[in-house]
This record gives structure tokens, C-alpha cells and sequence, in this order.
């Protein structure tokens, strides 16, 4: 044999590992059954977040890259899309905790105060590591959310905050795109036009349409011209960074072009790969927030209208927490600049030709 002999037991750390469930209600000399069920699922949760962390951290240092390579863009995918089947797996151990009821639950809620979600340092730093900016945050007790961590914590996670995030990274790495802008192409124009030719014909439509009242037709051109209106922020960059520094956008301008050419000309061979790190964010996103709801829905089947051990509303505070704490929405507002495939200008020969493989 070329290397020790391993033991499944000790391998996995087994010993510590299985003797880490201390119940409260049994050290104060009242069993509550269900307290065992409590403290695994939130031990296993604690230990698919290491996983997540596990994950993003080489994620965040294939991003830190100037130029991120092919293999690197493979690898990246890959984990980000393990990352999103954990939240999903997670999200449904929350039906295994609800088999729960709330009166086994207050056999030991009591015993523990003032522990907290609000404590998961490991939560926190997925949500940083993303992108989730302090300013970001619902406030609570007029303090950052970190000065719920230990200090040893607070202190770690303050250098995290220095740190570029994925969200800091991706940007970067968008606004580097090439296919942007040529000599002789220029995507933002040609999407221009096809948008404003979408819209006449549309309008055209409304006008010939026999069946309509001059009424009707009035009323669907102006909100046809209203959505237009909409597309200006896309097209004018000053408008866009007035919007951006109000907070309706997050990414720079050159980006979140990037982000609307990757997803517009997706089935480019070279485009496939930037397509499938957005769709994964994406899924990200979503995934946390529905785990965000569901947690929310739990606290609320707990608790009703009692605080929170950590000392928030409870429900309500999580219920507002799932609506705001939210890191990649531009890939979702971006949708709404979408044009039919049908009107989307196709691409010159010489672009789409360095946008594909040739074996
Ligand atoms: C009986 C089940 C649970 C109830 C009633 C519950 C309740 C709550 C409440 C009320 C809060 C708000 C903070 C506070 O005032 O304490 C909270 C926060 C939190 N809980 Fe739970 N929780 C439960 C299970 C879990 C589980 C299984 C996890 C998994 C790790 C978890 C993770 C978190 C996290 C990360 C936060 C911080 C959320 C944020 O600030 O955005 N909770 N929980």
C-alpha cells in the first residue's frame, strides 16, 4: 500500500463530531426530546455553509484574476453551480425541522437566550463574500450587523469587508468583455436600434388594429412609449449613473452592458461560458432568498409574534430581511431590457466568427 491505512471513524472525525450535541434541557435537569433534532439540523446546516464557503473562496480567487482562463471559467461554474444545489438541499431541510411543533419548541426556547442566528458567522460570510454591503442590510439595534459576532469574529470579518467581493470581482470581470465595441461594430447602437424598431412596429400594430377604439389605441401607445422611456437608462449613461447612485442599479454602465450581450447573444460558443456564471448568480440569489423566506415562515409557525432570541421582531424582521438582502438583482432587472429573439440584429461575420470554435 502506498500510503497509511485510513479508518472510516477517525477519517471523518467522527468522536468529536457525534458527541457535539449538548442539550440545554437535559443539563437543567428537564429532557426536552426535541432539542436533539434543533441542534443537528443547525450543526448540519453550519457544515453545508462551510462547503459553501469551501466553494466561493475558490471562486473569489479565480476571480481575482486579471485574466481568468477557459479551465478557470469551467471550474468556477462548477462550484458556483454545487453552491446553488447546497441552498437547495438546505432549503428543504427545513421541513424535517418543522416536524416540530411550536409547543416542543418552547420546552427549551427559554434555556436559550440571547443565542441567535443572528450569531452564524459562517451566514455572514457567505453573505459578504458575496457582496452583501453593510449599507445594504436591514438595521438592527442601531449597530452593524457584525457586533452580534464574537470579537475574534468582528475582527475577521472586518478584513472580509476590505476584500473585493464576488459581486466587486464580477464586475470587474464584465467590464472587461470584449465584442463591446469595434472598429467597425458597436453593440450598444445596433441594440438601440433594434429596440426602437421593436417599438415602431409595435406602435404601427396598435394603430392598424381595426378591432381597437381611437381610445384604446391612444392608451396602448402611450404605455408602449412609456416602456420605451424605460429603456433610456440603458441607452444614456448619464441617466444611468444618476439611476445607479439612487440604488437602481448596482453594476457600472460597461458591466452591466457586458452582462445584456452575454445573455443576448448567449448561444456564441464563447459566451456560453460568462452565460452560465450569470445564470448561476442568479440561482444564488433566488436560492438564498428562498431559504430567507422559508426561515421566515418557520420563525413564524415558532414563534407567531414573539421576538426573536436574538432580539428582533422575529418574523417581521426576517420577512423585511428576505424582500432587501439581495446581491446580484441587476441580472434580474435586466430582464426587463430583453428584446424577442426574432428582433435581436444579428451579429457581423467577423464578430460571430471570433465568438466561435472551429475545430
Ligand atoms: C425553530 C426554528 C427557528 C426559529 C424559530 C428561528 C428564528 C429566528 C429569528 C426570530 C431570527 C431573527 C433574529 C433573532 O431575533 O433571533 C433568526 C435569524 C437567523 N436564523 Fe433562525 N430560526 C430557526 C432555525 C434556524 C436554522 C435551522 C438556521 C440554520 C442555520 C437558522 C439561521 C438563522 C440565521 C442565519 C439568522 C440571521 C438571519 C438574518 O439576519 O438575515 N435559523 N432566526
Amino acid at each position: 500500500m502506498k500510503y497509511p491505512p485510513v479508518h472510516y471513524h477517525t477519517y471523518l472525525g467522527l468522536d468529536p463530531l457525534l458527541t457535539a450535541q449538548h442539550r440545554k434541557s437535559l443539563e437543567y435537569g428537564k429532557p426536552a426530546h426535541d432539542e436533539m433534532l434543533f441542534i443537528i439540523v443547525h450543526q448540519t446546516y453550519e457544515l453545508w455553509f462551510k462547503q459553501i464557503l469551501f466553494e466561493l473562496d475558490a471562486v473569489l480567487k479565480i476571480f481575482a484574476q486579471n485574466e481568468i482562463a477557459e479551465t478557470d471559467m469551467g471550474f468556477a461554474c462548477a462550484r458556483l453551480e454545487r453552491i446553488v444545489s447546497i441552498l437547495k438541499l438546505v432549503i428543504g431541510q427545513v421541513d424535517v425541522l418543522e416536524t416540530m411543533t411550536p409547543l416542543d419548541f418552547l420546552d427549551f426556547r427559554d434555556m436559550l437566550y440571547p443565542a441567535s442566528g443572528f450569531q452564524s458567522f459562517q451566514w455572514r460570510l457567505i453573505e459578504t463574500k458575496l457582496g452583501l454591503r453593510t449599507g445594504d442590510r436591514l438595521a438592527y439595534n442601531q449597530a452593524p450587523f457584525f457586533k452580534s459576532l464574537t470579537e475574534e469574529q468582528q475582527k475577521l470579518m472586518l478584513d472580509v469587508l476590505d476584500e473585493p467581493s464576488l459581486f466587486d470581482s464580477l464586475d470587474k470581470w464584465l467590464a472587461r468583455t470584449p465584442f463591446l465595441q469595434s472598429k467597425d461594430y458597436n453593440f450598444w447602437d445596433s441594440y438601440k436600434k433594434a429596440v426602437q424598431t421593436m417599438f415602431n412596429d409595435d406602435i404601427e400594430t396598435v394603430r392598424g388594429n381595426p378591432r381597437l377604439t381611437e381610445e384604446d389605441k391612444k392608451k396602448n401607445i402611450e404605455g408602449l412609449q412609456n416602456t420605451l422611456k424605460s429603456f433610456d437608462a440603458l441607452f444614456d449613461e448619464t441617466l444611468f449613473e444618476k439611476l445607479r447612485a439612487e440604488g437602481q442599479f448596482r453594476l457600472s454602465y460597461k458591466a452591466w452592458q457586458a452582462a445584456l450581450l452575454i445573455q443576448v447573444y448567449r448561444d456564441q460558443p464563447i459566451l456560453q461560458g460568462p452565460f452560465r456564471i450569470i445564470r448561476a448568480l442568479l440561482d444564488i440569489d433566488e436560492s438564498m432568498t428562498t431559504w430567507r423566506y422559508r426561515h421566515a415562515l418557520m420563525a413564524m409557525r415558532m414563534l407567531g409574534q414573539k421576538i426573536g432570541t436574538g432580539g428582533s421582531s422575529g418574523h417581521k424582521y426576517l420577512a423585511e430581511a428576505t424582500a432587501k438582502h439581495k446581491v446580484f438583482g441587476d441580472f434580474f432587472n435586466l430582464t426587463t431590457f430583453f428584446i424577442p429573439r426574432s428582433q435581436i440584429p444579428p451579429l457581423p461575420k467577423a464578430i460571430a466568427d471570433k465568438m466561435s470554435f472551429h475545430y
